[in-house]
């Protein structure tokens, strides 16, 4: 995927190195247009991991980002730098499948590993736009849309397996932040370790029965092994409401670099999972309302756009290896009863990791801002606990929410 980089080509850039840069490579220096003296650089950089900056012309304006030998927030924790090269190999890979539903790559240095994508200006992360009481209504659905763009068409299901493999294989050794994913998200939070963090001791209790609890190791374990073992599609593998932006009807995912093969209800579980916590952590009914909506138009979304994608390739007789044209091209029953199955399993997957994505974000390292909303530290764990006892629910008692529906309904009733 990556050549590694020449140990003297690399150096992090500073503004001025920044506005170097962009001067030396011409079609960026033209979309920006004017002098390089007035471009506008600042700083963005909100997230764990690299440095982004955003750079503005009198064309135009572009977003830069750097990965850094280390992760931005914590020297101390050294890092490889080819995040930046999984991400722009992620954008090129989907970005013909769901066009303006991601960002258009525009540059990618290697030796640097500078990666620049068209500016997003005017947009807001979802997640900072939900905490302040904003309403995309179209975001979710868009991002059911997204899931579903990106994941057939890199899927088995749309490809020979050739060409799934030759796509797949690269990604597969984004070991890094595999690694973080593996280690933060689906290991740490479930045994004692120094990154765990939580809230306030009212927690303790509600941790140590969860990780007590051998119903939940036993689907936790077994999702381990659908994350690792389940290769169906190219994921994103990090699409929080933080890997969002929107503005008006306008929605773009950002921040591929943990792209990986993967169990596609992983992309929809880390998504789902925070639109309940933002359910369970918005004071105000009509957040509440928003947020299972949006959960609900997720799903239906990424549902109806799947099988769409999946009906028309089998009936054009471009299927790819796996449910074959032949075998139902003109069997149409047959058709629906594999996709009910395979969508239900997805399904099936999306609640679980949802469920792991809410323990992480509230007993491991990395939580969500979205809590931030309630001011009293008592009432801030009263509404995390309640969270942890829907997703410890979710895991060691999947009857209770067989379906997305069904959770919706679990969810409305905890969180009111
Ligand atoms: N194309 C863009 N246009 C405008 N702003 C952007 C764009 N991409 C990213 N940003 C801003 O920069 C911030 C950081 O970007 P990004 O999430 O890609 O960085 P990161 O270091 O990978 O973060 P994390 O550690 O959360 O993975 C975003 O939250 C957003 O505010
Ligand atoms: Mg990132």
């Amino acid at each position: 995927m990556t050549r590694p980089a020449s140990p003297t080509a690399y150096r992090t850039l500073d503004p001025a190195g920044i506005r170097a840069f962009l001067a030396a490579q011409p079609a960026l220096a033209a979309r920006l247009g004017g002098q390089p003296d007035v471009w506008r650089v600042h700083e963005v950089s909100d997230g764990n991991l690299n440095n982004v900056f955003l750079v503005d012309g009198p064309a135009g304006g572009i977003c830069f980002k750097q990965s850094l030998p280390h992760v931005r927030v914590d020297p101390n924790w050294k890092m490889p730098l080819d995040r930046t090269a999984f991400e722009a190999a992620y954008l090129r890979a989907v970005r013909p499948h769901v066009g303006d539903l991601t960002t258009e790559l525009l540059h990618f240095d290697p030796d640097l590993f500078v990666l620049v994508v068209e500016s997003l200006d005017g947009h807001v992360v979802l997640r900072h736009g939900l905490m302040q009481g904003g309403d995309w209504p179209d975001a979710a659905a868009a991002i059911g849309r997204f899931v579903a763009r990106a994941t057939f068409p890199t899927s088995p299901l749309a490809l020979k397996f050739e060409d799934a493999s030759t796509l797949l294989a690269p990604f597969a050794r984004n070991h890094t932040l595999t690694r973080i994913t593996v280690d933060l998200v689906l290991t740490d939070p479930y045994h004692p370790h120094p990154r765990n963090r939580w809230l306030s001791p009212e927690l303790d209790a509600t941790v140590a029965a969860l990780r007590a609890d051998p119903a939940v190791r036993r689907r936790v374990g077994q999702m381990q092994a659908r994350f690792l073992t389940c290769q169906q599609a190219l994921l994103h593998g990090d699409l929080h409401t933080g890997s969002v932006m929107v503005s008006g009807s306008d929605t773009r995912v950002i921040d591929g670099e943990f792209a990986l093969p993967g169990p596609i209800g992983f992309d929809c579980g880390l998504f789902v999972g925070n639109l309940l916590m933002h359910l369970f952590a918005t004071p105000a009914p009509e957040g509440r309302a928003r947020a299972l909506r949006d959960i609900d138009r997720f799903w239906t979304h990424f549902r109806q756009d799947f099988t769409t994608l999946w009906t028309n390739a089998i009936a054009c007789g471009q299927s790819g290896d796996a449910y074959a044209a032949p075998l139902f091209r003109d069997d149409p029953a047959s058709l629906q009863q594999v996709q009910t199955q395979f969508l239900d399993d997805i399904e099936a997957d999306t609640i679980a990791f949802a469920a792991l994505e809410i323990i992480r974000r509230t007993t491991g390292y990395a939580h969500v801002a979205d809590f931030d909303l309630i001011t009293d530290r008592t009432a801030r764990a009263a509404r995390q606990e309640a969270a942890l006892r829907l997703a410890r629910d979710m895991l060691a008692e999947p009857a209770r929410t067989p379906t997305i529906s069904a959770l919706g309904a679990l969810a409305a009733a905890r969180a009111a």
